[in-house]
């Protein structure tokens, strides 16, 4: 009897497992397999070999663990990476060989496979550990990202990340439009039951587009601080062919939360034929694989809609949403100038002239506005607390609107004004 999951399961496995084998009046042994690497054999191999030393090398030995990750902040949990688990129930003797994924070696999954005196109990034996490994999924309402090793073997990074928690009034965005974008993840979740109840659909699919630093990264963090609770997976840079892998936990693991940032990358990755996006194709028809009841917010960002509207617009349905995301209006500057100054001391009666003169900066450039006013005051003073001056301000504005720093100010995402 045999049971394999993806590779990035192998955590899960393991938790399911040590489960199984805490339930009931078991009691285990086990025993590790010296040079099982880049070799492929089962529990049947293994059997045949009877009193004559094994063909390959294989022995028993002490059993090899690695620490995957199963948390946030570095929590790990020591797996069996090839290992006899030796148990007796009773008169029942049940031996299990669980070997995780060896992408170098061509092993893509994990396994666990079982041979009993009792046949019944090696094929229960195994439903069981998969139910448990369900159960016990140390996935389940964590904050992950799947990523791609870039050196090796293929292999699925998964990371735990902690979940990010914004204050109130830490994202500044024009009343509608937040709550617009609350309404259709927040809000559908919280009225999940009542929903379903009247026969609506609870999958949902929101892009939030607009220029480098209006905000998006930022509103992803918000979104996800603001369902506790909810699975999210998020892929980036490399990991965006991992996308069936990312739906298949987001699937198990509901509520649950996609999240797909700068989506154009995936349409410029363009198939073998002009105007083919494969892997937006894959993400579209994993969108649409989804059963209409499931919890599962997909959340894209973009700062391309024109590059994307094409392929969304050819398979509509997918995305109900749609968000802008503007650069800062004068009050929006005004509210990021009080945030980021905090207590801050600072003569405010040139504010108005400063807000009129950065139309179209982000966020990210009143940030480093402040801070090089707040240096320029430690710079004219010897000690004390800060306390920044109008001339200071001014200052500080001139600088970064000097024509030397177009550079400063295209990193800043402030474009070519000046
Ligand atoms: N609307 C906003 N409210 C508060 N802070 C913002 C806002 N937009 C941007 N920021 C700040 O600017 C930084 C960069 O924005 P980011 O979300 O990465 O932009 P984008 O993903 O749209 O390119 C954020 O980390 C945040 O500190
Ligand atoms: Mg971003």
């Amino acid at each position: 009897m045999e049971e394999t999951w993806p590779g990035y399961e192998h955590v899960n496995v393991q938790a399911g497992l040590d489960a199984w084998l805490a339930a009931g009046r078991r009691s285990s042994e086990t025993v590790g397999v010296l040079n099982f690497r880049h070799q492929h054999f089962g529990l049947a191999e293994l059997l045949t070999t009877g009193d004559q030393p094994h063909p390959f090398g294989l022995r028993p030995g002490n059993a090899a663990t690695v620490n995957l990750p199963s948390g946030p902040d570095g929590a790990t949990r020591a797996c069996l990476r090839c290992a006899l688990v030796l148990t007796t129930d009773g008169d029942v003797r049940t031996a299990l060989l669980v070997r995780g994924a060896e992408p170098e070696s061509g092993l893509a999954r994990v396994s666990v496979q079982a041979l009993s005196t009792d046949p019944g109990t090696a094929r229960a034996a195994v439903r069981e550990i998969r139910a448990a490994a369900d159960r016990e999924n140390v996935f389940r309402g964590q904050v992950l990202s799947f990523d791609q090793e870039v050196f090796g073997h293929g292999q699925t990074l998964l990371r735990f990340h902690r979940r990010p928690h914004l204050e109130p009034g830490r994202l500044v965005l024009p009343a509608d439009t937040l709550a617009e974008i609350e309404r259709q993840v927040v809000d559908v979740a919280r009225h999940k039951q009542r929903l379903l109840a009247a026969g609506q659909h609870l999958k949902r699919g929101l892009l939030l587009y607009g220029p480098p630093g209006a905000g998006k990264t930022h509103t992803v963090r918000f979104l996800v601080g603001r369902l506790p609770g909810t699975t999210v997976v998020q892929l980036t840079g490399g990991a965006l062919h991992l996308i069936a892998e990312a739906c298949s936990v987001a699937r198990a693991l509901q509520p649950a939360m996609v999240v797909v940032e700068d989506v154009d990358l995936i349409a410029e990755d363009r198939g073998m034929h002009p105007g083919q996006h494969p892997l937006l194709f894959q993400l579209l028809n994993e969108m649409d694989g989804l059963a209409e009841d499931a919890d599962v917010v997909f959340l894209l960002t973009t700062n391309r809609a024109d590059l994307l509207e094409p392929a969304l617009a050819a398979r509509p349905g997918r995305v109900d949403q749609a968000v802008e995301l503007t650069l800062p209006d004068r009050d929006a500057r005004r509210a990021l100038f009080d945030l980021y100054r905090g207590d801050l001391a600072m003569d405010l009666s040139g504010l108005d002239g400063v807000l009129d003169r950065t139309d179209g900066v982000t966020a990210s450039f009143l940030k480093e506005l402040i801070r090089r006013a707040a240096l320029f005051a430690a710079e004219r003073t010897d000690d004390g607390a800060l306390a920044v001056s109008a001339a200071d301000l001014v200052a500080a504005l001139g600088e970064l609107l000097d024509t030397r720093n177009a550079m400063t100010r295209t990193l800043l995402g402030a474009g070519d004004r000046g």
